[in-house]
């Protein structure tokens, strides 16, 4: 199968073009692999996928996470439902449902977070609901020498409050579940370092004042949300992205909380505990 791997206009990202997700041959996938290391979101255009399709593509990468969350949306478990859709008593029947998302690493309050995510759109409000990539090799890659001495060996406490998708409800409550990792991480297959912190997740440095943690996180938060590093992706039904969640955070734009929207994401495990 001859695939086309077209970057994208963006600091990041590549589309890839003629791919059939039924029958990916081994060519295929070496390619698409360099491409992702490359590009770190790729975009593939097509038909809205069944759930067993998606599972089959996200297996392609590697072994698939179980995300633990039931939806009455998805027959596999291997699937996280991304939706607002709520049930005629208001139950939400999906997870992340409203509204805008700062930017994060997936799954960062775990020892080793997932490898890669998968994210496909099945339903999408009329406008907004974007999904936003920062490309955190050039994000590391810009700051001053001083900086990146002064991040050598830092490590931060990263944390998910379930339920909440914006900053300003993030608090850390007892027993949420919380990781250590380096605040600068090196991608083995590249050997490049990426900065590994955000704004929604990453809740301190360890071993600085509150005060002093609070003003590096938000510099470098600063820092690295500027446009310059960012690809804001604008969904249509049918497209299927695939990021590196090693070396990209991303983030969701606003959008009508009456709008249906509805994605399904899978997460590809690492093998590799985060280093510096
Ligand atoms: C996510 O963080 O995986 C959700 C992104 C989105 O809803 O666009």
């Amino acid at each position: 199968m001859a695939i086309l791997i077209k970057p994208l206009d963006a600091p990041l990202g590549a589309e890839i073009i003629g791919l059939d997700i039924q029958c990916i041959d081994k060519a295929a996938k070496e390619e698409i692999l360099r491409a992702w290391y490359q590009y770190l979101v790729l975009v593939v255009r097509g038909d809205k996928l069944s759930d067993d399709d998606l599972v089959q593509f996200g297996r392609g990468f590697g072994d698939l996470e179980n995300p633990g969350v039931k939806s009455p949306l998805t027959t596999r478990p291997e699937i996280m439902v991304v939706s607002n859709i709520r049930d005629d008593k208001g139950k939400n029947l999906g997870r992340l449902p409203d509204g805008e998302m700062s930017f994060h690493y997936d799954m960062v309050h775990q020892k080793r977070p997932n490898k890669a995510g998968i994210l496909h759109a099945i339903e999408l409000p009329p406008t907004g609901g974007d999904t936003c990539f920062a490309n955190m090799y050039l994000a590391y890659e810009t700051l001053p020498d001083s900086m990146k001495q002064r991040l050598e060996g830092l490590t931060a406490l990263n944390t998910y409050e379930y339920g909440s998708t914006n900053t300003a409800a993030k608090k850390l409550s007892e027993g949420a579940p919380t990781a250590i990792h380096p605040v600068v991480r090196t991608i083995p297959e590249t050997g490049r370092k990426a900065l590994y912190i955000s704004r929604l997740m990453t809740d301190r440095i360890i071993g600085l004042s509150e005060e002093e943690s609070r003003a590096l996180l938000s510099e470098l938060c600063d820092h690295c949300e500027q446009p310059r590093f960012i690809y804001q992706h604008k969904w249509r039904a049918g497209d299927l992205l695939i990021w590196d969640n090693r070396c990209t955070t991303h983030a969701r734009t606003d959008f009508d909380p009456a709008a249906r929207r509805l994605l399904k994401r899978v997460a590809v495990a690492d093998t590799v505990t985060p280093y510096y």
